[in-house]
């Protein structure tokens, strides 16, 4: 099958059951998307489909032919981070770092859709766990990158 990863084609010869997260890190060695869970609930796996998070976990590769995935290999580029990225950095947000690159993405995906969004609308878009509690920080960050 044939899939858009980061805006290349990318053809893949995989069971179509197989969870994108495996895709991405086994296959395609894009190992920036990480494993908390595998069941849907922690959010470290988070890609963007066409824009939107999407939790590589539980997304089979067999629903993805044709659409947009977007990982955080790709948020920034080189030499030109995200607005996110430098805002991460500019607050010091991770700790560990482990569920970050999916909360980056969540935050991408919420950027773009309400450009200045409240504390309600970033506690309602990113659900993401962080067992550092970094919750706070990742909140003023995406302040941030909003301006
Ligand atoms: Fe996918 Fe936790 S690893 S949601």
């Amino acid at each position: 099958m044939e899939l858009q990863i980061n805006g290349k084609p990318v053809r893949v010869d995989a069971d179509p059951a197989m969870p994108l997260l495996w895709l991405l890190r086994d296959v395609l060695e894009l190992t920036g998307t990480k494993y908390g869970c595998g069941i849907g609930a922690c959010g470290a796996c988070t890609v963007r489909v066409d824009g939107q998070p999407v939790r590589s976990c539980m997304a089979p590769v067999s629903g993805l032919q044709g659409r947009k995935i977007q990982t955080i290999e790709a948020l920034g580029a080189a030499g030109k981070p995200h607005p996110l990225q430098t805002a991460w950095i500019a607050e010091q947000v991770p700790q560990c770092g482990y569920c970050q690159s999916g909360m980056l993405m969540a935050a991408a995906a919420l950027l773009e859709k309400k450009p200045r969004p409240t504390d309600a609308d970033i506690d309602g878009a990113i659900s993401n766990l962080c067992r550092c509690g970094t919750y706070q920080r990742v909140r003023a960050a995406i302040h941030r990158a909003a301006g």
